[in-house]
């Protein structure tokens, strides 16, 4: 029999490892067996709008957590496949911060010109994962929704493409339970339109605090109110919209702060991040790590120490996406392969230890995207995947955070990235973020 792959998730980070494969086929390699399980019913992960919230068709949790009028809230620069631009796809030059439709487009475009999609089982999420030591395989127990029916199937390598943005991080404080509103995570934020004309609080002061605050603003909400626990985002934000000191507890519907301030609201949104949650998962498989750029008990970010037969892809916190996600998806179809040996199990196992510590010495952002790139660098090197420019996609990322310093509101209206990829550079979109109101793909490529 030959080699066995098992790809749990069909988001970005699984349609890589797919990719990665059709890639080593299509030159003439023969390549393992594939099974890739997908609880959705549709390829993309978070890219693959959903209306639900909560619990999904199956009554299992709802992955998504993306929301309607989302545009990327990075250049495209930053993200573009190394061996599928963004001309290639769309046939022209198209500006650097597409809404949610033309990414998703751009995502399964590779893979759809391929017969890859029917190693996918759509509907069939992965309940529980076995490691049998004797037989050097893993048992991965599966549910298809659509049929109701449960299935065994065994692997010489799994690989653990998930995601970490789903499960919601909520914390509580006092009052939560009589507050007079809403009170839901960002996970659960799907149409800005609801806040409309209403005072809002938001908690935290991350990517989802700024564009989640970013879209209600946009959509004509009263007030923004967001409270920081660390520090404030500090950009030099509309009239409407406040940073306050750390929650410490609401009456009804007023807020109280740690300076003393109050604010009455209609509703809280809870910016507050994500779990790494493998429920599927046994303790000696089960990563546990911090959202971080050196993920804990990785080798190389991608091999688990542990068991080098256990993949994970796209657990760091993330400047770089896609192509950092293809980086580790060829890495590891390289070590399955043959292609690439491994060290000792003691030199993997100090490997995350070094990174660790590398990127805790790390003193900014600048910095931050700068580690992640050689990274990415790092492990390109090791494989066929086509290298690039990634000095150049540092650069878009540093004047995007320049654009957003200089501001907030239309950084997102700038052009004149140059694509790490193929050297073009960006047009600027047709009309400013505030006023597009029309977020398809077609508007878009208009
Ligand atoms: C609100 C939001 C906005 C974002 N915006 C951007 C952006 O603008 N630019 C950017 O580059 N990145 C953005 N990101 C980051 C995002 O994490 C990545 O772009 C990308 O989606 C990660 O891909 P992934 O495949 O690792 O995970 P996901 O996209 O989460 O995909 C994981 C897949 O695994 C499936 N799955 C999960 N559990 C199971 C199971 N037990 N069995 C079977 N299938 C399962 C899910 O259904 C899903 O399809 C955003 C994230 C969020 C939350
Ligand atoms: N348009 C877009 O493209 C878009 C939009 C939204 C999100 N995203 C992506 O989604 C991913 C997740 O971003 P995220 O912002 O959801 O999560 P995140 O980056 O993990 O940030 C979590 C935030 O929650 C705060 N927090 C945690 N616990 C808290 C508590 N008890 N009280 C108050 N604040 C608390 C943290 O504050 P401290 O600093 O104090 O720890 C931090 O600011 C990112 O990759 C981001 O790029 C993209």
């Amino acid at each position: 029999m030959g080699i066995r792959v098992g790809i749990i998730g069909a988001g970005p980070s699984g349609l890589s490892q797919l990719r990665a494969f059709e890639r080593a086929e299509n030159k003439g390699d023969s390549i393992p067996e594939i099974v890739c399980f997908e609880k959705q019913s549709d390829w993309g992960g978070l890219w693959n709008y959903t209306w639900r919230t909560g619990v999904d068709e199956a009554g299992d949790p709802c992955h998504g957590s993306m929301y309607r009028y989302l545009w990327s809230n990075g250049p495209k620069e930053g993200l573009e496949f190394a061996d599928y631009t963004f001309k290639e796809h769309f046939g022209k030059d198209i500006a650097s911060y597409p809404p949610r439709a033309v990414l998703f487009d751009y995502i399964k475009g590779r893979l759809e010109k391929t017969a890859f999609r029917d190693k996918i089982r759509f509907n069939t999420i992965v309940r529980d994962v076995r490691y049998h030591e004797d037989k050097s395989e893993f048992e991965v127990i599966s549910r298809d929704n659509k049929s109701d029916t449960e299935s065994a199937d065994y692997f010489d390598h799994l690989i653990v493409a998930t995601g970490h943005f789903s499960t919601p991080y909520v914390p509580y404080y006092e009052g939560f339970d009589s507050f007079n509103g809403r009170i839901l995570h960002a996970h659960d934020f799907r149409d800005a339109r609801e806040f409309t004309g209403k005072n809002i609080l938001i908690l935290g002061t991350s990517y989802s605090a700024e564009d989640i605050g970013s879209q209600c603003w946009k959509y004509g909400c009263e007030s923004i109110t967001v409270a920081h626990r660390t520090a404030p985002m500090g950009f030099d934000w509309p009239d409407n919209w406040q940073e306050v000191p750390a929650l410490v507890k609401t009456e009804g519907s007023k807020a109280h702060f740690k300076d003393g301030s109050s604010k009455e609201v209609d509703a809280i949104i809870l910016c507050t991040g994500y779990q790494h949650h493998f429920p599927f998962l046994p303790d000696d498989l089960r990563l546990k790590t911090a959202n971080r750029l050196a993920t804990a008990n990785l080798y190389k970010g991608v091999v688990w120490a542990n068991n080098p037969r256990l993949f994970y892809l796209g657990m760091q916190d993330q400047w770089f996406t896609f192509n950092m996600f293809d980086a580790q998806a060829w890495y590891a179809r390289d070590v399955i392969m043959g292609k690439i040996d491994l060290p000792e199990v003691s030199v993997m196992k100090k490997d995350p230890e070094i990174r660790e510590a590398k990127e805790d010495a790390l003193e900014d952002d600048y910095a931050c995207v700068r580690y992640q790139g050689d990274y990415v660098r790092e492990l390109i090197a090791e494989t066929d995947y086509p290298s690039f420019d990634i000095d150049a996609a540092n650069e878009a990322f540093f004047l995007w955070k320049k654009h957003k310093k200089k501001n907030i509101m239309t950084f997102r209206d700038k052009g004149g990235f140059v694509s790490p990829m193929d050297q073009s550079i960006s047009p600027a979109y047709k009309k400013a973020w505030k006023e597009e109101l029309d977020d398809s793909l077609e508007a878009y490529m208009e």
